[in-house]
């Protein structure tokens, strides 16, 4: 009703406008004659004129030349903008309007000169200053808005006074003092306007007696003391006293007011109970109590105030139940009960609104299930939070009914169940809320249709299967939280899952990465898609894992017997873990989970409970003829070997199993970045590129082989000789450190005995294998010098051994030679990724690479003892490597 009472008067204004002007012309055309006035009025004119120029003069910036035709040279005054003047003569000045024209300076004090104004309206500049005490010496004020200036001190101790004002907005200032006693005392007042200001003081007792007071709002100030009692206030239809610093009961007097349609006493310190007269209020479409330290139960007439479109009660101590004649409010369309102490069950009644747009039960003691019926409220649009209770029972599925629900939010209750697939249904979703119950099941396929939503919170459930991929297809996700409940298999890629910042999967044992590590997971051995379907990429995988699974075969040492257990100190370091824990890690040796199967032995890819990292565990198969021998050389090479760069065993279990057998098992680390053979051939691999090494991520690579190698070489004794290093059995973890795995054609070498067991069971790859192992030579360290030649220079040009170069007539070593070292970056693998500017690249190439082609043209020489040990070598590659660090 305000803003209607303003724009009457605006009518008013304009008709004036018209003819003041047309007075004006008569009055002022006519020279001096003064034909229709008397020299006294023209004096008044003349005053009010003056009065405008002064209040001119204290505007200090007008930067939209508001007041460009207030010149002293312009004798019409009513002509100028923003001044309207009186019809009948003399002409005064009875408005002046200049809302939004950003006018800084001050409001000079000479206005008091205007005694004919009815309507000052400033409002909306950027007035600062106090407001002047003169103002309540105009008599004929009927309207006074100064709101969104930046006023400051007292409201002048005289407004109010003149009993023609009925309009005051002096909102949106920084005015402080009380509410004068004038103003609270003005018979005459309808509309009062206060708020946002930084007013003191108590609500004076008079201020609600006014039987002409419509609107009232004092929000956002300073207000303290008790609510006045409401007497004979009959015209009231807008109460805001909210964020203020009220205390004290709500008189019971305000269901007098039943004129009241809005009644906001939000944000205060009120207490008590709500009084049960507010059902005389049959008006009220609005009411706000909201964060006050109301108590007691909600009385239960506040349920027949059946015009009610917004009831918020939120943030107080009220109890008691929600009666099912909640659904009288059949207007309602925003309902907050929101952090109280209700209890008590939904009834089922809630789902006879039909207008509601949101719902907020959160932070209360309600219990029992959601009921079904508050799904059936299609207008629910804007949210629907029932959080923070003690809810039990399923999700309905009728919940996919609120197709145009923007805020689902079920978060802390004791909900069970899945995730209903009606849930997908609910395509308007911003933001769904879930966390901390007791869901299970899998994440819903039709939850893809959510396509609009930005932010998933389902952590702390039981939630199981795979995190979908189409999460991170949703364009506008900006938060997910799935972490703390039972998800496996591959993190999605794409979306939101390229920034980790907004992306939390803690606690989830079973999540490994596909892609670039940005969540520090495993990487994964396979979709759980692939895992359910064996198919061509399921078989790459397998390839990279069976360098992994087809661990250790070891040649039975000569000096030392063959232990069938290791040794009590070995196995102390280790976690012990039972036949039963193997069998869950396996799936109960599923076969999906197994990754490699040999005559002695199958490999599982698994993880034991409440680890985060996959394992590969290698089962022996102990009624097969060796495989005995198999496990204790196995055991005494990893007995023996402790070193960064070869792959660690996690544990060794020798038990028996359910039926009483006798069992046998390993567990390894299970490198994440799977073989070295992949990185450089990735087509070979399943098409898809993978990264691609750097020259410095190479090096690193050769470095760590042949320290490994220097280290079985020389610095064991009796030193272990691998006998089939190729790229695929070097492994990379996730950090790329890589380690040498495959021990199965390995051997410790005869310190003194030769025998035969040195030439029996050389295993090794075509290509890689020495070529005096053809002639029967004694196994010796130089075949691993060899292999590791090839290996390097195989990493370098990603060039396999055995391809085909010039139609099989060289080999690789012979190849590389030709272009060594002039034309070497004509062999150099065309994938490698490039270094920027030209200068670097060729200083690259004479520093790091020559230098590694060298070293792998070397250990690759026919003759054995052409080659160089492998401490020199790897010497040679650990400095090229720091080099490339600095
Ligand atoms: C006209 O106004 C001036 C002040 O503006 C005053 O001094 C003068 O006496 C007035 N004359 C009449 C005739 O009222
Ligand atoms: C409001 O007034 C109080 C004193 O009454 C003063 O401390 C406070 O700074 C003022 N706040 C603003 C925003 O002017
Ligand atoms: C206003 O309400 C109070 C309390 O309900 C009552 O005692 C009083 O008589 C009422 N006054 C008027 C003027 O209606
Ligand atoms: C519901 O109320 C709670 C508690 O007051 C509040 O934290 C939450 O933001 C509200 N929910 C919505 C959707 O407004
Ligand atoms: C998950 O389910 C297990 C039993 O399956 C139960 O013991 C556990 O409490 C549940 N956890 C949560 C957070 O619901
Ligand atoms: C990543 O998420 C955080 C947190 O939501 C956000 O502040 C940041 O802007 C996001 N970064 C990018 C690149 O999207």
């Amino acid at each position: 009703m305000a803003p209607q009472v303003f724009r009457t008067q605006s009518l008013i204004v304009h008709s004036h406008h018209a003819l003041s002007l047309l007075c004006a012309i008569l009055v002022f055309l006519s020279s001096n004659t003064m034909v229709f006035t008397s020299a006294q009025a023209s004096n008044r004119s003349e005053s009010d004129r003056q009065a405008l120029l002064c209040f001119k003069s204290g505007i200090s910036v007008d930067p939209l030349s508001a007041l460009e035709s207030w010149r002293n040279d312009s004798l019409d005054f009513c002509s100028w903008s923003g001044v309207f003047c009186s019809i009948a003569l003399p002409v005064r000045v009875v408005v002046i309007q200049i809302r939004s024209a950003r006018l800084t300076g001050t409001l000079s004090r000479c206005i008091a000169g205007l005694s004919s104004l009815e309507q000052m309206d400033l409002g909306y500049n950027g007035l600062s200053g106090s407001v002047p005490e003169e103002i309540g010496e105009l008599g004929s004020l009927r309207t006074l808005d100064l709101a969104g200036n930046k006023f400051a001190g007292n409201i002048p101790l005289s407004l109010g006074a003149s009993a023609s004002l009925s309009y005051v907005n002096l909102a949106d200032n920084s005015l402080s003092g009380v509410i004068p006693h004038s103003l609270s005392n003005s018979s005459s007042l309808s509309v009062i306007m206060l708020s946002w200001n930084n007013l003191s003081g108590v609500i004076p007792a008079n201020l609600l007696m006014s039987s002409k007071l419509s609107y009232v709002d004092l929000q956002w100030n300073a207000l303290s003391g008790a609510i006045p009692h409401f007497q004979k206030m009959d015209a009231l239809k807008y109460l805001c006293l909210e964020g203020n610093l009220l205390s004290g009961n709500i008189p019971a007097s305000l269901g007098n007011v039943s004129s009241l349609r809005s009644l906001m006493l939000g944000q205060n310190m009120l207490s008590g109970n709500i009084p049960a007269e507010i059902d005389n209020l049959v008006s009220l479409t609005e009411l706000d109590m909201g964060q006050n330290m109301l108590s007691g139960q909600i009385p239960l007439t506040v349920w027949n105030l059946s015009n009610l479109f917004v009831l918020k009660l939120s943030m107080n101590r009220l109890s008691g139940k929600i009666p099912s004649t909640v659904s009288n409010l059949a207007q309602l369309g925003m309902f907050y009960l929101d952090d109280n102490e209700l209890s008590g069950n939904i009834p089922a009644n809630i789902g006879k609104f039909k207008r509601l747009l949101m719902l907020n039960l959160s932070v209360n003691r309600l219990d029992g299930f959601i009921p079904r019926e508050l799904f059936s409220i299609p207008t629910l649009s804007l949210g629907l939070d029932l959080s923070n209770n003690n809810l039990t029972g399923r999700i309905p599925q009728e919940v996919g009914n609120l197709i145009n629900l923007g805020l689902l939010n079920v978060s802390n209750n004791k909900l069970i169940g899945g995730l209903p697939f009606e849930l997908g249904w609910c395509v308007q979703l911003l933001s769904l809320q879930m966390e901390n119950n007791m869901l299970s099941g899998q994440i819903p396929q039709s939850l893809s249709a959510l396509k609009v939503m930005q932010q998933i919170d389902l952590s702390e459930n039981n939630l199981t299967g795979q995190v979908s991929q189409f999460f991170g297809n949703f364009s506008s996700l900006n938060y997910i939280n799935i972490s703390y409940n039972k998800f496996d298999g591959p993190v999605p890629t794409g979306g939101i899952f390229g920034n980790s910042t907004a992306v939390f999967l803690q606690g989830n044992t079973g999540l490994c990465e596909t892609a670039a590590a940005i969540f520090g997971l495993p990487i994964c051995p396979a979709t759980s898609a692939t895992k359910r379907k064996i198919n061509a990429p399921l078989l790459l995988i397998i390839t990279a894992l069976i360098t992994i699974a087809s661990v250790i075969f070891v040649v039975v040492t000569i000096m030392k017997g063959p232990r069938t257990q290791p040794p009590e100190d070995f196995k102390e370091t280790m976690k012990r873990v039972s036949y039963g824990d193997i069998l869950k890690a396996t799936n109960w040796f599923s076969l999906v989970n197994r990754i490699s199967l040999s005559h002695t032995a199958s490999v599982y890819i698994g993880r034991f409970e409440s680890e985060t990292d996959l394992v590969a565990i290698k089962v022996f198969h102990l009624s097969k003829q060796g495989s005995r021998t198999s496990f204790s050389t196995e055991c005494e090479v990893l007995k023996n070997t402790r070193h960064r760069n070869l792959v660690q065993a996690i544990t060794l279990c020798s038990t028996i199993d359910f039926e009483g057998d006798e069992f046998k098992a390993i567990a390894y680390e299970f490198m994440a970045n799977g073989s070295l053979d992949m990185w450089i051939h990735p087509r070979v691999h399943g098409g898809s590129p993978r990264r691609l090494l750097s020259l410095g991520q190479r090096i690193r690579i050769a470095a760590d082989v042949a320290s490994a190698l220097d280290y079985m070489h020389n610095h064991l004794t009796p030193p272990l000789i691998h006998c089939d290093l190729k790229p695929g059995n070097v492994l990379l973890d996730y950090d790329m450190t890589s380690r040498i795995g495959d021990f199965g054609s390995a051997q410790f070498l005869s310190s003194g005995i030769g025998g035969p067991a040195g030439l029996v069971g050389v295993g090794g790859t075509i290509g890689y294998i020495a070529p005096e192992y053809g002639m029967g030579c004694k196994i010796s360290t130089d075949y691993d010098v060899y292999s590791f030649g090839v290996l390097l220079l195989e990493m370098l040009t990603a060039i396999r051994p055995t391809d085909a170069l010039c139609g099989d007539a060289l080999s690789l070593h012979k190849y590389v030679n030709l272009a060594f070292p002039d034309r070497i970056a004509e062999v150099l693998d065309p994938h490698m990724p490039s270094e920027e500017d030209q200068m670097a690249a060729s200083e690259r190439m004479q520093k790091y690479v020559i230098p590694l082609v060298g070293i792998g043209l070397m250990c690759t020489m026919e003759s054995p003892n052409d080659r160089p040990g492998m401490h020199d070598v790897c010497a040679r590659i650990v400095a090229i490597k720091e080099a490339v660090a600095l």
